[in-house]
């Protein structure tokens, strides 16, 4: 096992920074370790317009210590009746990377979401011919659908016709937690690309109930059976071009995590890197982690990869266990607690 490793710096393909003192409390964490982030534009309202996107990309810039050098692509959250020419002139305009389907109801901040394809399809054909791509949060919302297949189902009853009926639409199906979703992603090469967390590679939907309930294990698509997990591994650490980094680091204050009905999201952007590279060492794997982190995605997106270089050290994890955010709820502040694998992370960034 080296002691160190040096790979170009990485770049996260998915991340949840919110707003205000959130995004204040946040951003720095997410910049540390990566260049550019995709931003999910799941805010309260969502991020639906251009004026909005390039509001909040200054509200993120002035978020991270003029020390680091950090670019958020912004996304377009879509809506029934998304509009056309909103996509076309924010991506003309550089301000949109790629445009986010969250199905109506299906996770956090999501009830301004697309409640039938058919809806979308305007918007979806101007995106396929402007080489726009669509970012997709993959579960069916039908209460009859068991959690736990919900993936599974998405890609049978929504994706594989979305891909037929768009077929110049590239896509990418963020947060895969199913080998199902591993196999679909593979059956689709040149136009379909897999983002994979860290949580999702680190534990299987044991661990969310071991020994109690465990709110800060909750995520959605919430984690899988081991054999989901084993195949995530393999497709994370294959080196496989369709599979690139996106941590859904979605941070939440505790209190609103540790409730009765407690929010869905995993806080790991100060841990995100170590916990990659914990995982890619303990399937012998080093060598491909800087084609997971850095090379796959800015390929899949048309972007030049990072010149610069950063050092991960094997070392005992150095995280903080939770971080402050000052400023919420009329001055008192508040916590978010940092993600933590059960099994030791020997990797320090
Ligand atoms: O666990 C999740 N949290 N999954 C999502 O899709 C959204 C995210 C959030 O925004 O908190
Ligand atoms: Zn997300």
């Amino acid at each position: 096992m080296p002691s160190t490793l040096t790979l170009r710096r990485p770049d996260d393909w998915h991340v949840h920074l919110r707003d205000g003192a959130m995004l204040k409390a946040c951003a720095v964490h997410t910049a540390r370790q990566f260049a550019r982030a995709i931003i999910m534009p799941n805010l309260v309202p969502p991020v639906t317009k251009v004026a909005e996107a390039v509001a909040y990309r200054d509200r993120i810039r002035a978020a991270v210590p003029a020390d680091l050098k950090f670019e958020p692509l912004m996304t377009c959250y879509l809506t029934d009746g998304a509009d056309p020419a909103e996509l076309l002139r924010g991506k003309n305009e550089g301000v949109w990377v790629a445009a986010k389907l969250y199905p109506a109801h299906a996770t956090t901040n999501s009830a301004h979401g697309v409640t039938s394809m058919d809806r979308v399809a305007k918007g979806l054909e101007a995106m396929e011919k402007a080489g726009m791509p669509l970012l997709v949060h993959g579960e069916v919302t039908d209460p009859e659908v068991d959690i736990f297949d919900r993936e599974a189902v998405f890609l049978d009853k929504t994706l594989a016709p979305l891909l037929k009926r768009h077929p110049g639409l590239k896509i990418v199906l963020e947060h895969i937690t199913t080998r199902e979703g591993v196999a679909f992603v593979e059956a689709n090469p040149g136009r379909m690309g897999g983002t994979i967390t860290p949580h999702h590679l680190s534990y299987n939907r044991n661990a969310i109930f071991k020994g109690g309930i465990r709110p800060h294990f909750y995520c959605l698509p919430i984690a899988k059976r081991e054999e989901h997990r084993l195949a995530l591994r393999r497709a994370a650490t294959s080196g496989g071009a369709q599979f690139f980094l996106g941590t859904d680091t979605a941070p939440h204050t505790a209190d609103t995590k540790e409730c009765a009905c407690g929010c869905a999201g995993v806080f790991n952007a100060p841990v995100a890197m170590q916990v990659y590279a914990q995982v890619f060492a303990e399937e012998n794997a080093l060598d491909r982690l800087e084609a997971f982190a850095s090379l796959n995605g800015p390929r899949f997106y048309g972007l030049p990869a990072n010149e610069e270089r950063v050092m991960l050290r094997a070392a005992a994890l150095d995280a903080p266990e939770s971080v402050d955010v000052p400023g919420l709820a009329a001055g008192l502040a508040k916590t978010i607690t940092v993600f933590r694998p059960d099994t030791p992370v020997g990797w320090s960034f």
